[in-house]
Parts: C-alpha cells; structure tokens; sequence
C-alpha cells in the first residue's frame, strides 16, 4: 500500500464559536493538504473539535443549555466555516464520538493494567483555565503565576496520575536524535529546555462530583478522565488505531501507512501537551521512534500586538470576512501575510493593500490582458511556434519561460519546508514577470506592424504561464485556479475538481499549439473605498 500523507491540526475547543486564529491552522493545513493532492501524494487529513472539559460544562450552564446540546450548535459553527473556507479534510473528528471513547478507555485501562497509571491525592494551585494543577516552575521570576493561566485556585483531590517523569530521558534522547521533531527549530529548542525542567506526572482525571462532562474512567466510575488523554489520542482514534493490540507493527496497515504524521499545533500547546504528553503518550503506549510525529508549530495572529480573545472583545470573525472578501482572498491573506513560525497582526488593511497589488493588479490584470489579446488579435488560437521569431525578441519573451520553471522548483522547495508565503511571493514575481514582458513587447504594436509570429510567441507564452500560475496557487486559491482554466478553457470537463491538474501539469509546454482559449472575465475585481 502506498504511503499516505497525513496531516492533523488541533481540535478546537467547543466552548466559544470560531476565530481567525482557528481558520489559519486549518487553512494552513488545508493547503499543505492540496499541495501534497497536487504532488499526487495519497493524504489523510484529519481535524475536528475538542467536545469536553470544565469550559464547555461552564459554556453550557452560562447558557442555560445541556453541553451536549451546546456543543452541537458550535460543532456546527465549526464545520459551517471549514465548508465556507474550503478546508476540505478527510476525516472528523468530535471527542464525544463512541469510537474515540472506546480507544480512550481501551489505552487507559492498558496503561492501568501496565501500573503506568496510578492513584494519589494532590494538593496545590490549579490553573482553571489551562485546566492543570501547577508548580512551582510555573512560577514567573516575581513568584507570581503569569497572566497565562489565568484564575489559578489552591485545590485538594484525590486523582489517577501518568507516570509521565519516567520518560523524561527518552524524550531528551529522541529530541537529540531528531534535529526535525518540531519546526521551526526554535521551537525544538524550547521544548528542549521545557523537558530538561520535567519533574513529576500527569494527573490525567476529575472527581465527577466536580464534573461530568467527560469519558469516564474504565477503572474507577466515580472519575472522568481530564483534557489530555481525551483530546490528543482523537489523532490515533480517527486514523483507526486499535487499543487492544499493543504493539504498533500489530495494528492494520491502514493506520500504520499513515505515521509518522504531520501535527500542526499552535505555539501555545506545544509545551507541554504536545511536545511532552503526547510525545511520551506515543511512546508509551508501543510507537516507535520513527514513528512519532513531526509537530509543524506556527505562530498567532494578534489584533494591534495584543493577542485576542473573547474576554477582552478583540476576537475576530471569519465568516463576517469571508462574506465581505470572499474566502479565496481571505485565504491568501492567511498564508500570505504570516511567516511560518512568526507571529503577525490582523489588519484588514492589510488584507486589501495584498488582494489589490497582488491578485487584483498582479494576476488578475495578467489573466484579463492576456485573454483580451488572444481574442483580439488572435480569435482565441493559441500558437506554439518554435523559432519563427529573431533572437533578441525571443530572448525577452523567453524569460518567462524560465522565471515560471525558477518560481515552479522554488515553491515545491519552500512548500516542502511550509513556507507558503515565500511561496507565494514567487509566484507573484512570474506574474509581474509576465506583465513586464507585455509592457517591453507592447503587443497592440506589433498587431498594428503586423508582427504575426510575434504576437504568437508572446501570447502563447503568456497563456502558458498563466496556466502554470493556476497550478502552483491552486492550493491557497482553489476557486480562483479553476477560475483560470476555466477561461482558459482547459479541461473543462473536470472544472471544480481537484484532479483536473497535478503538479507534474506545471511543465512548460502543456497548453498544445492549437489551443483556443476563452473570453477574460474579471476574476479579483479591486476592493474599492474600504
Ligand atoms: N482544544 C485544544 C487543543 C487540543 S489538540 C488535541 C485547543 N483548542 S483552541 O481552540 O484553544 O485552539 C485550537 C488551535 O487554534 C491551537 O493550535 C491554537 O494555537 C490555535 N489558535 C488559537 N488562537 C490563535 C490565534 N490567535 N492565532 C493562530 N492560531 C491560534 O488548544
């Protein structure tokens, strides 16, 4: 069976509807998703949502409403938004799912069986927002816990604890082996110097008296187990891991193609929930080392350098901008205005200033002046002459041809390494390329000169990288590439599918001579007066 690429991405917490921080990790990893379709890869991409816990409890009692039945409603948000913005994932994940219940309970009362779970009281300071009990090394240098974890209470409870500490050198030895384990590789790093700190376990349940909302421990039914266990084995439980068979190689081979995965995560829970629990979580539980995966960590859009959340009112909503923009140029704005691992401020402006340079100005005038020529002066035909042309007037034509085969090996290159919006800026130098080459070659000019073979050569190379543009965006701007072979009239029987063009399509040379193409038809009209 072939290998499949799989990607995951946080699941959201259910106890406020979705943010543009939530729509960036999963466009993002939507678009490493169709890069990879692109590469003609077999991908399994996995999201979903993130159903229990005291947040939700306390959500659901604010409302009035039980938290089953207000989980729904923002499931239902959730999935509304991932259809609006075109992330398209293979899988789904909701915590509260029988399936994912049973895989919980069955490594649970493995890990019990193992005696890696045990029973002990604990007294201490408990973060109620991060959901954990904590130490003293959470303590900032005034001695005081951070703003981070917001309402910290002092707690006393008897609970079943992970023997997490036990596995503190081999996390180390594996982050030593592994120089790619997270990128960028500064947050390797981070979780380096986090793990050399690691003292104590994972107290992984809750009293029900204290809350219900949970999957109940297979071993004890006065307890619920508490966030980790839950949320993080919806990686294993959604891709078809069976907790009975206790070594990895003896799980089904559907489930083994698809490790080690790639997990896209946020830079707030890298340490400790996924660069710590969920690594040593793995481990224990039979994967071996080459089958951990790689944690892809990005960084957080804020709102004028403050970071945003609901209590302080600065939340951002996608679906209000994605009806204002569309979701094409909401997308792009996502990708192309974040370097990966970086942080970056939301600014609408922003998103205005990059639509109508770069996909207004930039491909869109590219793709209405090209077809506009080829109907004019061409009726539309599309010829591939070889060398009818002199050599100084090929020369400059010509270089389109290598900017599109530069930019084409460049963003496999950045893309391979998550740099999509390096990626991007090379495809909008191809596209500037292009429009230069018609200012230089002043094709209305050579139309009234009647320069016939010339005119062929620049629309044919024109058209030719248009059609690559369509390729090597498609991913971020799914819509907006079938827009443009569409016009260009390019395999017109597979318009809006995702097979109607592979990566390999990007070669020079595709459209055959002969070709007719289709009248322009404005595809990013400039946002005007905002
Ligand atoms: N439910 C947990 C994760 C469990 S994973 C097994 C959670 N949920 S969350 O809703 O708070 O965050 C989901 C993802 O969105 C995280 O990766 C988080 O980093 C990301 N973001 C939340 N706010 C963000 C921004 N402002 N900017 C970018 N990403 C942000 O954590």
């Amino acid at each position: 069976m072939p290998k499949t690429f799989f990607i995951t991405t946080a699941i959201d917490y259910t106890n406020s509807p979705p943010h543009i921080g939530h729509a960036y990790e999963k466009v993002l990893a939507d678009v490493i998703a169709r890069y990879h379709r692109l590469k003609s890869n077999n991908v399994f991409f996995l999201t979903g949502v993130d159903q229990h816990g005291q947040k939700v409890q306390q959500s659901a009692a604010k409302a009035g409403v039980p938290p089953a039945e207000f989980v729904k409603d923002i499931t239902q948000k959730f999935v509304d938004l991932w259809k609006k913005l075109d992330v398209k994932y293979d899988e789904w994940a909701e915590t509260t799912d029988d399936r994912h219940k049973r895989v919980v309970r069955g490594i649970l009362q493995r890990l019990f069986e193992e005696g890696q779970i045990y029973k002990d009281k604990q007294a201490g300071h408990y973060s109620v927002r991060q959901e954990q009990f904590l130490t003293d090394k959470e303590r900032g240098p005034d001695g005081k816990f951070g703003p981070e974890w917001g309402e910290v209470e002092f707690r006393e409870e008897e609970n079943y604890y992970f023997r997490l500490s036990q596995y503190k050198d081999w996390l180390l030895a594996y982050l030593n082996k592994r120089a790619d384990a997270v990128i960028p590789d500064f947050r390797q790093t981070e979780l380096r110097n986090a793990v050399e700190r690691l003292g104590g376990d994972l107290c992984i349940s809750r009293p029900k008296s204290r809350l219900d909302w949970g999957i109940e421990l297979p071993f004890d039914k006065d307890f619920v187990t508490y966030v980790w266990f839950d949320a993080l084995t919806n990686y294993i439980s959604f891709a078809g891991y069976d907790p009975s068979l206790s070594t990895f190689n003896s799980q089904s081979s559907t489930f083994c193609d698809k490790w080690p995965a790639l997990q896209i995560i946020g830079k707030d829970i890298l340490v400790p929930a996924h660069g710590i629990y969920w690594l040593i979580m793995l481990h224990a539980i039979g994967f071996p080392d080459d089958q951990i995966p790689q944690l892809l960590v990005h960084g957080w859009w804020n709102l004028g350098g403050a970071k945003m959340s609901k209590s302080a009112g600065n939340i951002i909503d996608p679906f209000a901008l994605a009806d204002k923009y569309d979701a094409d140029a909401l997308r792009y704005y996502l990708m192309r205005g974040i370097a990966m691992g970086n942080d970056a401020d939301f600014d609408e402006r922003r998103l205005i200033t990059l639509f109508n340079s770069e996909l207004a100005n930039d491909f869109g005038n590219l793709l209405n002046r090209t077809l506009t020529m080829a109907q004019r002066y061409r009726s539309g035909l599309v010829r591939d002459l070889k060398d009818l042309v002199n050599d100084k007037f090929n020369a400059v034509v010509k270089t389109v041809r290598s900017k599109a085969e530069l930019v084409t090996n460049a963003l496999t290159l950045c893309w391979d390494t998550y740099e999509i919006s390096l990626g991007l800026i090379g495809i909008c130098e191809l596209a500037s390329r292009c429009n230069e080459v018609i200012e230089v070659t002043a094709p209305w000019r050579l139309a009234k000169r009647g320069f016939q073979g010339e005119l062929d050569v620049v629309v044919y190379q024109l058209c030719e990288a248009l059609r690559v543009i369509a390729i090597l965006i498609s991913p971020v701007l799914p819509k907006a590439a079938h827009g443009i072979f569409d016009q260009l009239n390019w395999r017109l029987e597979l318009s809006g599918k995702e097979k109607r063009f592979c990566l390999e399509d990007a070669k020079w040379g595709g459209l055959p001579n002969g070709h007719v193409v289709g009248k322009p038809v404005p595809l990013f009209p400039r946002i005007e007066g905002t």
